[in-house]
Formats: C-alpha cells, structure tokens, sequence
C-alpha cells in the first residue's frame, strides 16, 4: 500500500520489534506503534489498533513469537501456554488468530526462538501472497462498468497487504476497468466509513459512503451488480461468520439476485467447524454503541454520548452468513462454492 507515495505494510517487525500502522487513528492521523512484548501486542488487537481477520492473524503470531523470546528458561513451557492462551481471547471469531498461535507455537516447541520468530514471518509472507493471489481470482468476476457493495474494512489494513474483499478491486482498477464501490459506514466502529473510504480514496477508486441500512434502497434502484466481503471465519458448509451486518447485506442480495461474493485466504477457514453454529462471537465493549469518537474543532480527539442516557446496548462484533446466501468464495487457491465437499477439497485435496 502507498501512504503519501511511501510504501508501507500494516504490520511488519523489525529485529525483535513489532511495528503496525494505528487504524484508531486513521483516516485522520497517520501514526506508527512499536510493541515490544506480547502482552503490548494482545493489548493493540483488543484495542483494534490492529484489526481485520488477516491483520490479527499476523499480529497475533508475532505475539507468539515474541513471548518464546520472553519466556523463562524455568517453566517456559507454562508461560506459553498461559501466553497463547491470552492471546488467543484477544479477538475470539476470527480464525486466523488460532491458526497463527498454532503454527508459531508448534514451531517454537519443536526448534526453538528462532524458529517461531522465522514462522511468524512467513506468516506475514503468506499473509501478503495469499491476498495477491484472491487478487488475481477476484478480479476475473468484476466486468468493466461495475457497481460493488462492500461491508467493513477487508482492505490493506485487515491484512498485512491487499486485503480480501477489495483486493480484485484493486487489481480490476489497475486494469483499468470502470469501478465504483458503495461504503457500508459499518457501525459501531465505522471501518467502513473511516478505513474502507481512506484506502480507495489512497487508490483512486471512485466511492460513496452509504449509512448500513442504505442497502435496499440501493438495490432496489439497480444500483450495485455486485457484493464482496471478507470473513472472520469460515466453516466446513460455508457458513461464514463477518462483520455484523454482513448478512443483513446477504439477505438484501439474495432477494433482489446479486451475487454476494465472500474473500478469504485458507487461514481464515476452520477445519474444526462443520457449520455456523460453532464459530464463537466476540462481544465488545456497550460504549462502542452508546458513544461515538470523531474530531473536534482543533482536532482532537473526542468521545460523544450519542444514545438515551440508561438505556442498555448489546454489541455482538459478528453475524453469520449462511452458506446458501454465498454465490461463491474468492480464496487463494481459485473460485470455489460454498458446501462441505469443495471446502474439504480446498483443504485437505
Ligand atoms: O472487527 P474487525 O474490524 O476486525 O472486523 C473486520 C471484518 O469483519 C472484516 O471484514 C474481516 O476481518 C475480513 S478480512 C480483513
């Protein structure tokens, strides 16, 4: 990604030094973080300093990685598993936190620090492939002149580059197809609003930001050809667990007969889950409703009340799209449908 013409990565690490682009602060204030431990780390994916399923992932075998270097040579073993473990609850959905921790940790155990430094650095190398190759696959299902609606930020910033859901919108920009894209706003957060409409507008991809409960008004006027989402999560049959919101979007296209189009890499995938029902969702904090942040007169940051003062907010981060709602899935290794038998393909061939 290009950030006032200097090529940047959301996350990348620097000896023993994890560094990753602030999104709290964006679309206003471009700043670098630099953790040194991994509890800092656990503390900025909670705090969705760093966020997106894929941008997680990295960030959180980087963690991993970093408490092999600070673990005790005494009981070393029990410190991480008690530090896989914290991290591992930062942010519950999304699968590619656990695949990471996995992969790092098995590495560590069996060859020690430097390998489970090593490994969370292909991760991040993967990471970036992966979203080059769902690129690629992506961009061969959006024609010339298309109208695309997407929710949430699956962009740059969700990954360590490219992103899932916006990558084919890159690459078919680059192409010089004639694109525009509609922005969920995407509350509570606003990654929509805030992230998604920063990196198009970074790319030069003509966009709108639309309020979440716009997408029926837009269909209905034959406004959008196409969807395409990220994930957290995907099940065995499909079901794919999201953004809340995102399958009130599936729901909206599904009736008017767009096709709803979902991008991941095989990270975010769960070989252990058979369906929607096992993905855990993350609760955050009721202030994420009730409260809003944005920039005041001297630009500084600030929090609002924007709700009924004593009236209560449920705040599930996610929402469960089920499979027969998908058209197809966009993953690194081509287009494939959403059902147990093509998923089971994918993974295990
Ligand atoms: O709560 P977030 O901002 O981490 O949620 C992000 C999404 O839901 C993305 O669509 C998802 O992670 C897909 S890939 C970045």
């Amino acid at each position: 990604m290009k950030v006032n013409g200097k090529n940047y990565k959301t996350i990348w690490m620097e000896g023993k030094k994890v560094k990753l682009i602030d999104q709290n602060l964006l679309p206003f204030r471009f700043e670098i973080i630099e953790l040194e431990n991994w509890e800092g780390i656990c503390k900025a994916i909670k705090n969705m300093n760093i966020r997106g399923a894929g941008a997680i992932g990295v960030a959180a075998g980087y963690a991993m990685a970093l408490a092999f270097v600070q673990s005790p040579g005494k009981g070393g073993e029990d410190y991480l598993w008690k530090s896989r473990k914290e991290i591992e609850q930062t942010r519950p959905t999304a699968r590619d936190l656990f695949y990471a921790t996995e992969r790092v940790m098995q590495a560590g155990i069996a060859y020690g620090i430097e390998a489970a430094i090593e490994e969370s650095e292909k991760l991040a190398i993967e990471n970036e492939e992966e979203a080059k190759a769902i690129a690629i696959y992506g961009e061969s299902l959006i024609p010339d002149s298309c109208n695309i609606l997407t929710h949430c930020n699956a962009g740059w910033l969700g990954f360590v580059d490219w992103g899932s859901a916006l990558a084919p919108i890159y690459l078919a920009h680059r192409k010089g197809k004639k694109i525009f894209v509609y922005v969920d706003e995407t509350r509570p957060r606003l990654q929509g609003s805030r992230l998604t409409a920063w990196e198009l507008q970074n790319e030069g991809i003509a966009h709108v930001i639309v309020a979440d409960n716009a997408g029926a008004w837009l269909l209905s006027n034959n406004r959008v050809d196409l969807f395409i989402t990220g994930a957290d999560r995907i099940a065995l049959n499909g079901d794919t667990a999201n953004k809340i919101g995102t399958f009130e979007k599936a729901i909206v296209a599904k009736n008017f007969g767009v096709p709803f189009y979902v991008a991941a890499p095989l990270s975010t995938f769960d070989p252990a889950c058979p369906d929607g029902s096992c993905i855990p969702i993350e609760h955050r904090p009721l202030e994420e409703i009730t409260e809003m942040e944005g920039l005041d007169e001297k630009h500084h940051f600030i929090k609002i009340r924007i709700s009924s003062p004593g009236s209560e907010a449920l705040n599930p981060a996610f929402d469960i799209t089920p499979s027969s709602y998908i058209h197809s899935l966009i993953t690194s290794k081509g287009i494939i449908q959403p059902n147990n038998q093509a998923i089971r393909q994918l993974l295990f061939g």
